[in-house]
């Protein structure tokens, strides 16, 4: 059998989202799921951070007052390392297009962002799969906020633009396997469209038979 095709019913592909807050991430997760139902294909659309006890008590501390940055950089690992095992591996095993809405290069944008080496920050999040598809919508954080703004939510403490301006630069500098950093201020269509060729063009690879 042809290689390619053997690792697809072992193996899955892996798309994550990143960006910084207000990016337009969770409007493009919704539209691959979308297309990914209407073409039949199985995948399993999850985000970061989860919405398990580790994900809880980092989404308290967004809005009454941050941990430490190490502290909150273990509450992210180990709110990963869940997700990891319990959602993310066993889907990729299936051969599951697994569509992540965050992922470990946020520890590295926004960890890094507060004073933490983003080498190390890779280095920490070694046991994660990586990426086949990492999308980045880059856009200026002034305009992150601006939309934050708009759909009525209230910027929390990981959305202070000094922050996201660190964040953002680390995005965008990343030197990571099958990176695609995208300009955020395009419609969203557009962008759909794009991202959806890209993981159609993988698919068609690695599972002609789809
Ligand atoms: P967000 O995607 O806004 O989640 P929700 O909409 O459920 O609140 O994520 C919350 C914040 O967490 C966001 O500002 C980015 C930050 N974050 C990190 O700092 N490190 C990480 O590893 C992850 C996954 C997120």
């Amino acid at each position: 059998m042809h290689d390619l095709m053997s690792r697809a019913s072992t193996r899955g592909i892996l798309v994550a989202f990143e960006g910084i807050d207000g990016a337009g991430k969770t409007t493009q997760v919704k539209r691959l799921a979308g297309r990914l139902g209407e073409q039949g294909v199985p995948f399993v659309a999850t985000k970061e951070p989860t919405d398990g006890s580790w994900g809880a008590k980092i989404r308290t501390s967004a809005q009454s007052g941050r941990m430490s940055a190490e502290d909150e950089l273990q509450a992210f690992l180990h709110d990963r390392r869940e997700h990891v095992a319990t959602v993310i591996a066993p889907a990729l095993a299936e051969g599951k297009v697994v569509v992540v809405d965050r992922y470990y290069l946020s520890t590295v944008a926004y960890q890094g962002a507060r004073g933490l080496s983003p080498a190390r920050l890779l280095r920490e999040n070694a046991f994660a799969p990586p990426p086949d598809i990492l999308i980045v919508l880059d856009i200026e954080p002034a305009l992150g906020l601006q939309r934050i703004r708009q759909r009525g939510d209230r910027a929390d403490l990981f959305e202070r633009e000094d922050e996201l301006h660190k964040a953002r630069e680390i995005f965008r500098t990343l030197t990571v396997a099958n990176l695609h950093v995208l300009d955020g201020t395009k419609e969203p269509a557009a962008l759909s469209r794009h991202i959806t060729t890209l993981l159609f063009d993988k698919l068609a690879v690695v599972a002609p038979e789809r």
